[in-house]
């Protein structure tokens, strides 16, 4: 078993709340095979997925009050991995327990804290607090991808791929091959501040296509206004604005995009959508945002990714990036990671140094 050389102490985004139940759940973070469950008194928990007796996985056990008993013979284990039962004996040899991970429930998601646990540190989770505005509603979603966490994360820092690959749903109505003079005006504003990377990319005078233009409730023009604010390890805050000729904004979408490695090749995609207009009942509905969202996500983008993926794969060392000038959010947070990777002596790892030197 080999656990993946990522970013440590650190929070990763292992589940949604909605889908922890006292159903307990196997799934690998990180290259390691995780048991996460709801104990009786809501409590999360994410231990390893490995009963010590005889290897059975834990996964496949029950939920007894905030403990976990493997199916097979009977030990039962609590949130901080200690055995606390034996059947039909009393005492507890020191070395029956498993590994555990802290882990919170906050703005809708189950983090858990993946390195020192003794350094797990609540304030470190990302701020998402309008994921429980009381004017907003909110749709949570989980995709599995085959590709590598960092390419589907790039595909979120990456707001230009719009235009292109969602032309039909949320792009703007522009002439696809429109010289860069002939384009709407587009203006980038990048900061980096310590290890978060925030841009807000301006589209000038646009007019709006597919979904956007029945969220406006007009195709416009405006000026469409991405903010993104990347928090590592690969948390991507987002939000979404359409300002009218007159200054006025009355649409806001925010929404996360955060990204957990599942294997090297294999991620878990988490999301938030959250909006504040069309009432509390109107358009669009949770069910018109699953259909819109899924559109996007399962038919656009994730088949891109995972293309890319197989030929990062067949290409091997061939496959280098030659960036573009839209690509500053993208670079700037490689160049970030890059740093956080050397601080922390992880080597190898190609998606952030993929880029050709031109
Ligand atoms: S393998 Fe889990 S109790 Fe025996
Ligand atoms: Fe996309």
């Amino acid at each position: 078993m080999q656990k993946l050389k990522v970013l440590e102490n650190i929070w990763y985004v292992a589940a949604l709340g909605e889908e922890l139940t006292t159903k307990p759940i196997a799934r690998t973070i990180c290259g390691f095979p995780m048991v996460l469950y709801r104990g009786e008194s809501g409590k999360p928990a994410a231990l390893e997925d490995r009963c010590p007796h005889r290897q059975a996985p834990l996964s496949m056990g029950n939920v007894l009050g905030d403990e976990i008993q493997c199916n097979y013979h009977g030990l039962m284990f609590n949130g901080s991995g200690a055995c606390t039962h034996i059947p039909r004996q009393d005492r507890v040899p020191t070395n029956m327990g498993v590994s555990a991970f802290a882990a919170v429930e906050r703005w809708g998601f189950i983090w858990i804290w993946w390195g020192d646990q003794s350094q797990a540190d609540d304030s470190a989770i990302p701020h998402l607090p309008w994921t429980e505005e009381a004017h907003r509603r909110v749709k949570y979603f989980y995709f599995r991808v085959n590709a590598n966490f960092q390419l589907m994360a790039d595909n979120l820092l990456d707001v230009s791929h719009v235009d292109f690959l969602h032309k039909h749903s949320i792009g703007s109505k522009i002439d696809d091959t429109a010289k860069a003079s002939e384009a709407p005006k587009v203006s980038f504003e990048t900061e980096v501040e310590g290890n978060t990377v925030t841009t807000i990319r301006r589209v000038h005078d646009t007019l709006l296509a597919g979904v956007t233009a029945k969220w406006h409730g007009s195709e416009g023009p405006v000026t469409r206004v991405s903010t993104g604010r990347w928090e590592p390890p690969n948390c991507c805050i987002m939000k979404l604005q359409f300002q009218d000729p007159d200054g006025s904004i009355n649409e806001t979408i925010n929404m996360e995009h955060i990204m957990t490695p599942e294997t090297e090749t294999t991620c878990h995609y988490f999301m938030d959508w959250t909006w504040d207009f069309g009432g509390p009942d109107g358009y669009p509905t949770h069910d018109d945002v699953d259909k819109e969202q899924r559109a996007l996500i399962e038919v656009d983008d994730i088949p891109m990714v995972e293309a890319q993926q197989r030929n990062i794969d067949t290409f091997g060392t061939d496959a280098r990036d030659v960036p573009v000038k839209q690509d500053k959010h993208v670079n700037e947070v490689h160049r970030v990671l890059r740093r956080m990777y050397e601080e922390q002596g992880i080597t190898g790892r190609t998606e952030v140094t993929r880029q050709a030197a031109e």
